[in-house]
């Protein structure tokens, strides 16, 4: 009888049913009525996320997700459109599974039944967030998934990941591993993707899902989002607008290879499952080890895109990004300015420059190290982090004193994910590299990816970074590249498991930077991967800001954060002020303002006027960058609809806001209409005042000028507007807004 009840047991408990809508039994407190549902009804301040125990064959269905249902009895009213919360594979599931694997004994199917759930608040100590599981099994097997759901009532953020485990005798191999499921009962679905290439980083499309499979993914490995970044946008119905329409805005976080899968079906539903890329990557688990996949990060908004883009920033300062909520230092690069050419001399005179600008760290960027093979251009020396000591005969030890005699600080690039084929590394350990046995090797920038899985060379990664900061006391931030993707690829530690590469790589990546930030909590340092080919929150985690784009034209750059925009907070993106451009200072100036503002520069060619300019420049950004880093988006005109691009930010308390305004092409005659601005408080009463004017004076933006230095309404501001246009291409305009 004893052991007819422990079998009968997890059957018992999902049984539970409270006849009424609220809670789910606290886990442990079963009652025996059957052929009853069970419904567990998570979300936040704005979202419900409502699942139900079926009575009926206890399996777990997505009852509803959508706008919060404020009456709890309606969902009892809710259509029941059978929905597997987390489909598996084998049984009775005709469309894509999240989770697919086969058992001991060859049985390739899988069937997971609800067991029990439970609930903590305060998670981390922080008000709001609750981490709520629901532990599903197997019947027939040792085999159970855990599926994790952290809600974030404040910020209407839901992060999911799924836990695996089995204790069957031998490792069973799952296929599929996706870290959540979602479904969708709409007219129409219009999802906007966030696709590229080097230099060309975030290009929106947004296109409307037809019956059948859309997937976006990655297959790359390393430098994993070069071609398409791990976020998307879904519109239900119709296509959705900055402030209309109904938006689940989702992005993974994981830095390797992922996939989105859109599938509508023969009904015209819609799920979305997310997670890893099953790709070439099925995995063989161990018994009683646990499969943990990635997070899925997703808000939903019934106001559009801007509040879906807002509650993602929200959360991301507050959980997302290495102390998101802190401030960021502003930088002087000299990638672009020297690239590889530079001595000690040159670097003094940046060191100067750095302090001349006002700016807080001079980055010394690629080419400091290497010596029987020096980093003279990308063909060498990759691997060797020693100081090349033609150019540096002092050492970084020496640069960081040069740098804290002038009051500035000190930082410097490194990729040490990587190898090339000229350098002391490669001839020492040839097996701690990726590549194929009987092929060739595969360049790209030519340079190879390092065996991350091998422990031996995640020492050595944690060896180097660490070296160099322990042996040069001072150093204040890093900027951490990785600058191809994985072709011809093989681990000679991973045996005859080589389907675990892409995910073994991404795992010990992360376990290296745990390692390091274990020891250096908060440095800042710079997520980059020739550009923005590796950006999102598995990474951000570690990082306390990231490398947009390697393209620092400021016309592309508009609509490179305008992509990033919808998912990364201002604080996050850096963007310098180069020569990539032909635009006016001002206007390259301007746009770098619109979030983590950098110099990469030959200060010394600058004429006084423009070295005054930026100098006047770095002092306002000093002075506005809290708004900017920790305001409210609002992105008013969109580069995509119009001949200009127009955003401002907004502080919490709805005192201070900074407008940005850009005039991309102006056609024979064409005049542009006014903006309303967004997000004021219509009581109040504001200063609107043009900042960032150059000494010598500015260049077109006629229309808009009459009124700076004028006060208005916020109710007016957002009703009426203020004029933001111009006749000139490639002019700006940037506002300061005071209460
Ligand atoms: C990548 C980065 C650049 C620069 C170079 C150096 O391309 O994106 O910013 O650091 O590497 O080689």
């Amino acid at each position: 009888m004893k052991k007819l009840f422990s079998l009968l047991f997890p059957y018992f408990l999902f049984l539970y049913a409270t006849g009424q809508v609220p809670m789910g039994p606290p886990p442990g407190t079963p009652q025996m009525q059957q052929n009853q549902d069970l419904i567990i009804p998570l979300g936040t301040k704005n979202i419900s996320l409502i699942y139900k125990v079926s009575g009926r064959d206890g399996r777990l269905y997505q009852l509803y997700f959508g706008p919060k249902l404020e009456n709890p009895d309606d969902i009892k009213l809710v259509r029941d459109q059978d929905h597997l919360a987390y489909a598996t594979f084998g049984t009775d599931n005709l469309f894509e599974p999240a989770i697919r694997a086969t058992h001991n004994d060859g049985n390739p199917s899988l069937e997971l039944k609800f067991v029990t759930q439970s609930s903590e608040t305060r998670i981390g100590g922080r008000d709001g967030v609750t981490l709520n599981k629901i532990f599903l099994k197997d019947p027939q097997y040792p085999f159970e998934a855990t599926l994790n759901i952290k809600t974030y009532e404040y910020e209407d953020v839901i992060e999911q990941w799924v836990e695996i485990k089995h204790s069957e005798k031998k490792p069973v191999t799952i296929f599929n591993y996706a870290s959540s499921m979602l479904h969708f009962d709409a007219e129409k679905y219009w999802l906007t993707q966030f696709h590229g290439d080097w230099a060309e980083e975030m290009k929106m499309k947004e296109s409307e899902l037809t019956a059948g499979i859309k997937i976006l993914d990655s297959k790359l490995g390393t430098r994993a989002h070069m071609y398409q970044t791990p976020v998307f946008m879904l519109s239900l119905n119709e296509k959705a607008e900055e402030n209309t329409g109904q938006v689940l805005a989702g992005t993974l976080g994981w830095s390797g290879n992922f996939r989105f899968l859109f599938e509508v079906d023969e009904k015209g539903s819609l799920r979305v499952i997310s997670g890893i890329n099953p790709f070439a990557s099925e995995y063989s688990l161990d018994p009683e080890k646990v499969f943990k996949t990635p997070s899925m990060i997703f808000t939903f908004s019934a106001t559009g895109k801007g509040q879906a883009s807002r509650n993602l920033h929200r959360w991301a300062t507050r959980y997302g990004i290495l102390d998101g909520t802190g401030s960021r230092m502003t930088i002087l690069n000299n990638w672009e300015a020297t690239g590889f050419n530079f001595d000690e001399k040159k670097l003094s005179a940046i060191l100067d420059n750095t302090k001349k600008l006002g700016l807080d760290v001079f980055l010394l960027d690629d080419g400091w190290f290497a010596n029987k093979y020096p980093r003279n251009n990308d063909r060498a020396g990759l691997g060797d982090w020693q100081e090349n000591k033609a150019k540096l005969p002092d050492g970084l030890g020496y640069l960081v004193k040069e740098a804290d005699a002038r009051g500035v600080k000190f930082g410097f690039w490194i990729e040490p994910e990587m190898v090339n084929p000229k350098s002391e590394l490669y001839e020492t350990h040839p097996d701690w590299i990726l590549r194929l046995p009987n092929r060739p090797e595969n360049y790209y920038r030519n340079q190879l990816v390092l065996d991350l899985t091998n422990p031996s060379v995640q020492e050595f990664v944690f060896n180097t970074v660490d070296g160099i900061l322990t042996s040069n006391p001072g150093i204040a931030f890093i900027k951490w590249d990785c600058n191809r993707m994985m072709t011809n690829a093989y681990s000679v530690n991973l045996k005859d498991k080589q389907s675990h590469l892409y995910v073994d790589y991404v795992n010990s990546l992360y376990s290296v930077l745990e390692r390091l930030r274990k020891k250096y909590p908060h440095l800042p340092v710079m997520l980059c991967s020739g550009g923005g080919g590796r950006v999102d929150y598995g990474a951000l985690r570690y990082f306390t800001e990231f490398w947009a784009s390697d393209n620092t034209d400021a016309l592309e750059r508009i609509y490179i954060q305008w992509g990033y925009s919808h998912f990364f907070p201002a604080i996050s993106v850096c963007n310098h002020v180069t020569s990539w451009g032909k635009q006016s200072l001002k206007f390259r100036t301007d746009v770098a303002m619109m979030g983590k503002l950098g110099f990469d520069i030959e200060a010394d060619k600058m004429t006084e006027n423009e070295l005054k300019f930026s100098q006047n420049a770095v002092i306002t950004y000093n002075r506005i960058k809290e708004v900017i880093y920790k305001g409210d988006l609002y992105r008013l005109i969109s580069p995509y609809d119009e001949n200009r691009a127009v955003l401002m930010y907004v502080n919490g308390t709805k005192s201070r806001a900074v407008l940005f305004g850009y005039i991309l092409n102006a056609r024979y005659g064409e005049t542009f209409d006014r903006v309303k601005l967004q997000g004021l408080d219509p009581a109040k009463t504001y200063k609107v005042q043009e900042i960032n004017v150059p000494n010598e004076g500015r260049r077109g933006f006629g229309q808009g000028m009459s009124e700076s230095g004028r006060t208005f309404t916020g109710d007016y501001l957002m009703k009426i507007g203020l004029n933001i246009g111009s006749n000139t291409p490639l002019t700006s305009v940037v506002y300061e807004i005071s209460e």
